[in-house]
C-alpha cells in the first residue's frame, strides 16, 4: 500500500481505495498494538513534529504514543510555549520546523485550512489533526476502522449522526469518507445546528433525533461545541439534552445490535446518558484504541514513500 499524496489534509480527496489501504494497513497497527512488544522500527530514522494549537487529549496523545512505538524521534509545540507567542506566523514556524529536518508535522489549528497553508508551505508531509470547522480526517478514518474491523464491511451499513453537525469537523470528514465508503448516512439535530445545504452531500437529514436514528446499525452522537457558537443555537442544554439526547430508551428505536459511537471527549447527560455511555453498546474505548493504530498507519505510510524529502 502507497499513498500518492504528500499530506492526509482531509477525506474530501481521498479515495476510497486509499481509505480501504489505510484501514488494512492499521488492522495491522493494532495486531502490533495487541501484543506484547509494541516497539516496532516502522518510523526508525523519521522525525515527526506535533503542533497542537487547540485543547486535546485523544489525538495528540494517540499521535505521541504512536511516533514512540514506531521508534520516531518526536518533539511538540503548543502555541503558549512557542514563538507564536512573539508573533511568529504559522508559514514562518512551519519552515523553522521543517529547517530542521523534521519528516513529518501534525497539526491542530483553530483555523480552516491552517494545515493546506502549512503543507503548501513545507517539504514534510502534514496530517490535519482537525481544522476549525472544516475536518478531522483521523478521527473520520479511526471510526470507520473501528466498524470495518467489527464488520468487515461498510456497504449498506445504516449509520446516524447527530447533535450539533454545524460545528463538527468530525462530521464533515465521515461524511465525505463513509459515503466514499458506500454508507447508508443520516443526520440529525436541531435546525440551527445543520449545516446549510447538507443533503447535497448525498446524507439524510433529520430535524428529529428520532427519525434519525430509527433503525440505524450504528448512531454516532456528537459533542455541543458551545466553545465555537458566536450565540445560542438553542434555548438551554437541559433541553438540548431532553429532546435530542441519547438515552437508552431512545437508543431502543435503533437495530437491537446497535453499535454507539462518539470521536470524545463527551458531554455526559447531555449528547447521551451514562447509561448508554457506558452501556454494551458502546465502542467509545474502541474508538480511542484505534485512533493509535489507525494514526500508527497513516504515519508510516506517508513517510514511506519519501525519498530524499521529495515526495515520489
Ligand atoms: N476526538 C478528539 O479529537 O478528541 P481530542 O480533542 O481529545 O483530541
Amino acid at each position: 500500500m502507497r499513498i500518492e499524496k504528500k499530506d492526509l489534509l482531509g477525506l474530501k480527496d481521498v479515495s476510497r481505495g486509499e481509505i480501504e489501504g489505510i484501514l488494512e494497513t492499521a488492522k495491522t497497527m493494532k495486531m502490533v498494538l495487541d501484543s506484547n512488544q509494541k516497539k516496532t522500527s516502522h518510523l526508525q530514522g523519521k522525525s515527526i513534529v506535533t503542533m497542537f494549537y487547540e485543547n486535546s487529549t485523544r489525538t495528540r496523545m494517540s499521535f505521541e504514543l504512536a511516533s514512540k512505538y514506531m521508534g520516531a524521534s518526536s518533539a511538540n509545540i503548543s502555541a503558549s510555549g512557542s514563538s507564536v507567542k512573539k508573533g511568529e506566523t504559522l508559514i514562518d514556524t512551519g519552515k523553522t520546523i521543517d529547517a530542521m529536518g523534521t519528516d513529518l508535522i501534525v497539526i491542530r489549528h483553530p483555523m480552516s485550512g491552517a494545515p493546506h497553508l502549512l503543507a503548501k508551505n513545507v517539504g514534510a508531509s502534514v496530517i490535519n489533526a482537525g481544522d476549525g470547522m472544516n475536518e478531522h480526517p483521523t478521527q473520520a478514518l479511526l471510526d470507520m476502522f473501528t466498524l470495518y474491523d467489527k464488520l468487515g464491511s461498510l456497504d449498506g451499513l445504516k449509520v446516524a449522526i447527530v447533535g450539533d453537525i454545524y460545528h463538527s469537523r468530525v462530521a464533515r470528514s465521515n461524511i465525505w469518507g463513509m459515503k466514499k465508503m458506500g454508507v447508508d448516512l443520516s443526520v440529525g439535530g436541531p435546525s440551527t445546528l445543520m449545516p446549510k445545504d447538507i443533503e447535497k452531500t448525498g446524507v439524510k437529514v433529520f430535524e428529529s433525533v428520532h427519525e434519525a436514528i430509527t433503525g440505524a446499525d450504528v448512531v454516532m452522537a456528537l459533542r455541543i461545541q458551545l466553545e465555537r457558537q458566536k450565540k445560542a443555537l438553542f434555548p438551554t442544554v437541559r433541553e438540548y439534552a431532553r429532546f435530542f439526547g441519547i438515552d437508552a430508551k431512545r437508543l431502543r428505536l435503533a437495530s437491537p445490535n446497535v453499535i454507539l459511537m462518539h470521536p470524545g471527549p463527551t458531554n455526559r447527560g447531555v449528547e447521551h446518558s451514562s447509561e448508554v455511555i457506558d452501556g454494551s453498546s458502546s465502542v467509545i474505548n474502541e474508538q480511542v484504541k484505534n485512533g493509535v493504530a489507525v494514526r500508527m498507519a497513516l504515519m508510516y505510510l506517508l513517510t514511506r514513500q519519501k525519498v530524499s524529502g521529495a515526495a515520489v
